[in-house]
């Protein structure tokens, strides 16, 4: 089982951190992730010796020591500066998680009485860390552009679902083989999220988005 734990740097699942749970798990340190770099990085996770030796083969042109190249592989090294920038970030990251739970917390307070929005949902078992924070909503296009115009920016994770992918054209699928997905593309909207976030922005979001459906 491979992790894509990309998005979850910290979260838990039945008490365990994600990227301790499968085989193996990846994860990105993309500037904008919850633990994000300076530029690309990412690393992968295992408690597997055996996979980690092949794992840094691969991510160093197949070389076992250098000029010497077992197998095929890519250079997917990481340089040394972003390991830098994220060892110091990465003191910082529970208490930046902590910082997006409470902005999470208040967004669902806030958004419980908008009925043409569906906020994010946690079990008990899980504790999220809301890279993202989604809700579903009514008429989204015009939501956001009714956003937009009073500076507030927002995403869509994601507009295209995979089996729709040009890229993927060639397995065949075609529209409602996936209606979930395809339900969720056209719904889901993602709020400004982010640990710096104060009270009062998160509060002017709710009000602008109780605007637009009065
Ligand atoms: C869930 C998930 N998986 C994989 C990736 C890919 O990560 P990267 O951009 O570092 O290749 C991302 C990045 O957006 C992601 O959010």
């Amino acid at each position: 089982v491979i992790e894509d734990a990309c998005q979850a740097h910290g979260a838990l699942y039945r008490g365990k951190r994600a990227g301790a749970i499968g085989d193996a798990a990846a994860f990105s340190f993309y500037p904008g992730k919850n633990l994000g770099s300076w530029g690309e990085a990412g690393a992968v996770s295992t408690n597997n010796d055996q996979l980690a030796e092949k794992l840094r083969k691969l991510r160093d042109h197949g070389a076992e020591k250098k000029y010497f190249h077992l197998t095929r592989g890519l250079n997917l090294r990481t340089i040394n500066f972003q390991g830098a920038v994220l060892s110091v970030k990465l003191k910082h990251l529970d208490s930046w998680n902590d910082r997006r739970r409470e902005i999470a917390f208040l967004y669902n307070e806030l958004l419980e009485d908008v009925k043409e929005v569906v906020t994010p949902y946690e079990s008990t078992f899980v504790k999220h860390v809301y890279h993202l924070y989604v809700i579903r909503a009514e008429r989204r296009d015009a939501l956001r552009s009714f956003l937009s115009e009073r500076g507030i920016d927002t995403g869509i994770h994601y507009p295209i679902p995979l089996h729709l992918q040009k890229a993927y054209e060639d397995l065949g699928y075609v529209r409602g083989d996936f209606p979930n997905a395809e339900e969720a593309a056209l719904s889901v909207l993602s709020l400004p999220m982010f640990p710096e976030l104060t009270d009062d922005e998160v509060e002017r979001v709710a009000k602008t988005i109780k605007e637009f459906y009065s």
